[in-house]
């Protein structure tokens, strides 16, 4: 599958009568990274699960606005799980099925009707795809949870890419890592740009000026989140158009 631009018109999410984030609107270019940056509680995490409808096994979680992939609006009355074969997503805490290394590719792979006998190959690729095969190919059958974070957290970004989704989303996907799994996990981050659209929930600032190609900032106004600014990533460091962005972004600066 290729790439697909990912657009956001005026999404709103509530949680009973409280808006999370409201009328938040952003376009990612087919291919490119988009950071997501903003202050804690701001309603980047839950903007990010409404775009694949994680937000619908939340009580009292309501969902406004409309979400366009390649131009077309998605359709509420979609099937979730077909939806998010298109949209994938990673968390900030790498969570592995209790399964062996292999399990974890061949379950979804297996849920989704791909053939048996496709389903080893496909995950090789993918294993590869993350840089993980050279450390696991000899133990493949071995559980996932005897992996170390960073690995674990790769393993999740090719469970998530096995089903060769046109949209990944992250949730401060290295926020969890130490360092070097860290750098490792971002420079797979880069990889993936081109063959999929990514938008990447971060609080690293650096992080986001070091790999984005856009950022939207959200801050938190009159007890609930919006969007600030969203724009080219040199734009929004060096040339902000919102002082909110310029005294937030300063932290980057240097
Ligand atoms: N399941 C839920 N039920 C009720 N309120 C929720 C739920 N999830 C989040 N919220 C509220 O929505 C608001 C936004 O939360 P969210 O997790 O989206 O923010 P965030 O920007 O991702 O924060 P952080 O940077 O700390 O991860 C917060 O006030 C939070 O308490
Ligand atoms: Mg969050």
């Amino acid at each position: 599958m290729t790439s697909l631009t990912l657009e956001l018109q005026q999404v709103s999410v509530y949680y009973g009568n409280q808006a999370a984030i409201e009328q938040a609107s952003l376009s990612v270019r087919a291919g490119e990274l988009m950071a997501l940056v903003g202050p804690s509680g701001c309603g980047k995490s839950s903007l990010l699960a409404s775009i694949n409808r994680m937000t619908d096994g939340i009580p009292g979680c309501r969902v406004s606005g409309t979400v366009l992939l390649g131009g077309d609006a998605l359709s509420a009355s979609q099937d979730a799980a077909t939806l998010r074969r298109r949209i994938g997503m990673v968390f900030q805490q790498p969570n592995p099925f209790p399964l062996s290394i292999i399990d974890n590719l061949r379950f979804p792979l297996a849920e989704h009707g791909v053939p048996r006998r496709e389903r080893d190959r496909r995950a090789e690729q993918v294993l590869r795809a993350v840089g993980l095969w050279e450390e696991v190919k000899g133990r493949l059958s071995q559980s996932a949870l005897g992996l170390s974070g960073g690995q674990q957290q790769r393993l999740c970004i090719a469970r998530a890419l096995v089903l060769e989704p046109q949209v990944l989303l992250l949730d401060e996907p290295c926020s969890a890592l130490d360092p070097v799994s860290s750098k490792v996990v971002e420079e797979l981050i880069v990889s993936l740009k081109g063959r999929y659209t990514l938008l990447m929930v971060t609080h690293n600032l650096a992080q986001a000026r070091r790999i984005a190609d856009s950022v939207t900032v959200c801050w938190m106004q009159e007890g609930c989140g919006c969007v600030v600014e969203s724009n080219a990533c040199h734009l929004v460091f060096e040339h902000p158009s919102h002082p909110i962005t310029a005294a937030y972004c300063a932290g980057a600066a240097g």
